[in-house]
């Protein structure tokens, strides 16, 4: 099995840039591509400030935040992506935009690369039919955020080979993550059970059973979870909440997948979570401490 010493990461957002950190910090060399140099700019910036921050906590040393810093580059130019051992893409939650980028990489990239994809809930099969290497087109779904949260959950599409699932388990646990694998239905485990519950609770908010806050509270203290759902749903991106209840309506046929009305006029209204500043909560007036 062949040893991921260079990978890609496509979308410097809240996901592409905590993967491209992880990478970096465990000795893979990474290039970070986005369309947006301003979010390039933005995950460089951040990168270097959450390894600092680790190392004045005793988590790093100062030689590892030297070698992070030489194995990550930025770039606003895919072609770069030529010598890359495996791309992990974390760009918007469309299939179309991510369809197109599987062709560009088909193209751009060796023949025995690993494309993955870090879908919270579109079909890897589909998005390997975009690609004339099915069989090397993988799920790597990693939670937010990647540096932090302990899981990655790998989708196994029609075609993948047992090869490109190993590959992708060992960058996984070179990563120090637990993997789970999932076969390729709409939004795989995780999403399949969280999504639902948070849409219910946009329904709960929607129709004046509670305030949010209790809604939260109630999940929090009632159920031991660490964030309510709809200040986790802030955190996820309504924007990608709303993107994955459309998967899971269509995907599944069922009425009660469909996306709640309140959460539709919150991304409408551009309330898109705490990456806009607002969202179910008002991120310029709470209180810092549900942070994570
Ligand atoms: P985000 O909105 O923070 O970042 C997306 C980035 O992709 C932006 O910087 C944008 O400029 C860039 N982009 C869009 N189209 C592009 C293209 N064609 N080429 C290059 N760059 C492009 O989104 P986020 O939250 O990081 O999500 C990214 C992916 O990760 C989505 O597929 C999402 O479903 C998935 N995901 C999200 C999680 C979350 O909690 N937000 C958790 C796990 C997976």
């Amino acid at each position: 099995m062949a040893e991921m010493k260079i990978i890609g990461l496509i979308g410097a957002g809240q996901m592409g840039s905590g993967i491209a950190q992880l990478a970096a910090v465990n000795g893979v060399h990474v290039w970070l591509h986005d369309t947006d140099t301003e979010a390039l700019t933005r995950a460089h910036n951040s990168i270097s400030k959450n390894i600092q921050r680790l190392v004045s906590k005793g988590h790093l040393t100062r030689d590892v935040e030297a070698d992070a810093g030489r194995r990550l580059r930025c770039t606003s130019d895919l072609d770069d992506f030529h010598s890359v051992d495996m791309v992990i893409e974390a760009i918007v939650e469309s299939e179309d935009a991510k369809k197109k980028l599987f062709v560009q990489l088909d193209k751009i990239t060796k023949g025995s690369a690993i494309l993955a994809s870090n879908t919270s809930s579109i079909s890897i099969t589909r998005l390997a039919s975009a690609t004339s290497r099915p069989s090397q087109v993988i799920g790597m779904h990693f939670m937010n955020p990647p540096p932090i949260m302990k899981l990655v959950e790998i989708i196994k599409g029609a075609d993948t080979s047992d090869d490109t699932y190993n590959a992708t388990r060992c960058l996984a646990e070179r990563f120090g993550k637990t993997v789970i694998c999932s076969n390729d239905f709409p939004g795989f485990i995780v999403n399949r059970i969280l999504m639902p519950m948070i849409n219910e609770a946009f329904h709960a908010l929607h129709t004046g059973v509670a305030t949010k806050e209790d809604i939260d509270t109630g999940m929090k203290l009632g159920t031991n979870h660490p964030m309510g759902p709809l200040e986790l749903a802030d955190l996820i991106g309504l924007d990608v909440c709303l993107s994955i209840m459309k998967v899971l309506h269509a995907g599944l046929g069922d009425s009660r997948y469909a996306p709640c009305p309140l959460l539709v006029q919150y991304v409408d209204a551009g309330r898109l979570g705490r990456k806009r500043g607002i969202g179910v909560y008002d991120y310029n007036t709470r209180p810092k401490e549900i942070k994570p």
